[in-house]
């Protein structure tokens, strides 16, 4: 038999899965025995250059047409709106699906894959998050055997380039992001990216498949990079830590804390070491312990890669008869989310130098039962609108753990201590995500 695919959205991703199907059909044939055909590539504007050629003969712009011509369509068009109707209308007409999209897949997910499950259908979106890295089949399949523990990782590109040159070059934010779209690693509008929503569009259908059950993804703590300062990446350095903008899931008992946001890693810590525009997710299972996936989380080839093993994984599936869908949902009780994080903070304040401040910042965090573990105070005089001429240096509090809500109180309280200019910087620390 031979499985035909059909492709909507012919744009990074789009091509270079085509380029990968008419390259390597006779190697993937060789492999599993599976004979694919590309059957119809949709796109709505067909005039534009591309980096591979399509023959013209699989041109359309009629995205019915892919459909009524495949038994597996791939979604890669990207948004919410017309891919999920797409997706929608393919799952009815009986065909399975294979899709790139994270944002739909996070946000309206449950919808999708009730109706695939329904329908005894396969959504395959192994591309979905980490781009050429097979992390869901590695959850879903080679950790199977394992209660997950926590899954954590750099998620987003774009970011890590940003913070890399930060950290290495010593060159502020803006600047970073410049050289990033630059070098077409950031979009013109980068916020989806640097405000952290990629990333957590990532953790939540990570933390799906970990954990068994759909959240509601607007509970998900979210904070970007954008407000990142070059003194607070450079002091942290100087501490032993790594920023990053790291996206967690991770179970407490009963309780899920998912959550993106910057983070200090010690600078020996694998994910601290991954640099520039790469990828890599942690993942402790109760019997594997850490697993650690590394790889280029996207671009056109890495992501075709991703979309191309769904494709030959529900076409292996279709030859030998078997049923397509996994079980969502299966964890019975739904976890709760919570938002009272237990986490390492750095703080950073603004103070005249002068004695006792540290006295009283440090009663502050006692009376809230948060311990402190070092401080590190600077000469370096910090430039504050409307305090020029006075002398006021950067002091830096790292506590041990504590719970969020105790910082938050504590942080409250600071901000009226009259030798705390300004709003004080907070950054999570994880010494290790447990
Ligand atoms: N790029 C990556 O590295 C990467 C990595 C992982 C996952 N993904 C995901 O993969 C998906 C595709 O991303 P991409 O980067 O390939 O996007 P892209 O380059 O913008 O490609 C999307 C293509 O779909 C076309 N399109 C839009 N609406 C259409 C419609 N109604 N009918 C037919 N064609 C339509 C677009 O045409 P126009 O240009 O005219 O709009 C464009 O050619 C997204 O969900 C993305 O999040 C991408």
């Amino acid at each position: 038999m031979k499985v035909k695919v059909g492709i909507v959205g012919c744009g990074v991703v789009g091509t270079g899965v085509v380029e990968l199907l008419l390259k390597n059909s006779e190697i993937i044939k060789k492999k599993t025995g599976v004979e694919l055909e590309l059957s119809k590539v949709a796109d709505r504007d067909w005039e534009r250059q591309r980096a591979f050629h399509v023959p013209e003969g699989l041109r359309t712009t009629d995205y019915k047409e892919v459909i009524e011509n495949s038994h597996i369509v791939v979604e890669l068009v990207g948004g919410k709106g017309f891919a999920k109707e797409l997706i929608k209308e393919a799952l009815l007409k009986g065909k399975h699906v294979v899709t790139a999209n994270k944002h739909l897949l996070a946000e309206e997910g449950e919808e999708l894959f009730s109706l695939a499950q329904e329908r005894g259908l396969h959504i395959g979106f192994e591309a979905s998050v980490g781009g050429g890295i097979p992390i869901i089949k590695a959850v879903r399949e080679a950790l199977v055997g394992n209660n997950i523990k926590v899954v954590y990782g750099i998620l987003n590109g774009t970011t890590n380039y940003i913070l890399t040159r930060m950290l290495q070059e010593d060159v502020d934010f803006e600047t970073a992001l410049k050289e990033a779209k630059s070098k077409g690693y950031a979009e013109a509008d980068p916020s989806l990216d640097i405000d952290g929503w990629d990333s957590a569009h990532k953790i939540a259908i990570l933390s799906f498949i970990a954990f068994g059950s759909f959240l509601p993804f607007s509970r998900i703590h979210v904070e970007g990079i954008r407000n990142i300062e070059l003194l607070d990446v450079e002091l942290g350095r100087e501490l032993g830590y790594t920023l990053k903008l790291l996206a967690i899931a991770k179970r407490r008992e009963e309780e899920l804390e998912v959550r993106v946001h910057p983070t200090f890693l010690p600078e020996e810590d694998p994910l601290a070491k991954v640099s520039d525009v790469f990828n890599a997710i942690m993942v402790e299972g109760d019997f594997v312990g850490k697993t650690m996936f590394y790889g280029r989380g996207a671009g056109s080839h890495p992501t075709a890669s991703a979309v191309v093993s769904d494709i030959v994984d529900i076409a292996c599936r279709l030859q030998s008869g078997q049923v397509c869908t996994y079980p969502i949902n299966w964890e019975d009780k739904r976890i709760k989310l919570t938002e009272d994080f237990y986490s390492r903070y750095y703080l950073r304040f603004d103070v005249p130098d002068r004695p006792g401040v540290l006295a009283s910042i440090a009663k502050v965090l006692a009376d809230h039962h948060i311990s402190i573990a070092s401080v590190l105070q600077k000469e370096k005089v910090c430039k504050l609108a409307g305090r020029e001429g006075e002398h006021i240096v950067p002091l830096v509090v790292l506590t041990h753990k504590a719970y969020e809500s105790s910082m938050r109180r504590a942080l409250q309280e600071m901000q009226t201590l009259p030798v705390v200019m300004g709003k004080p910087i907070l950054i999570r620390v994880e010494e290790e995500a447990e």
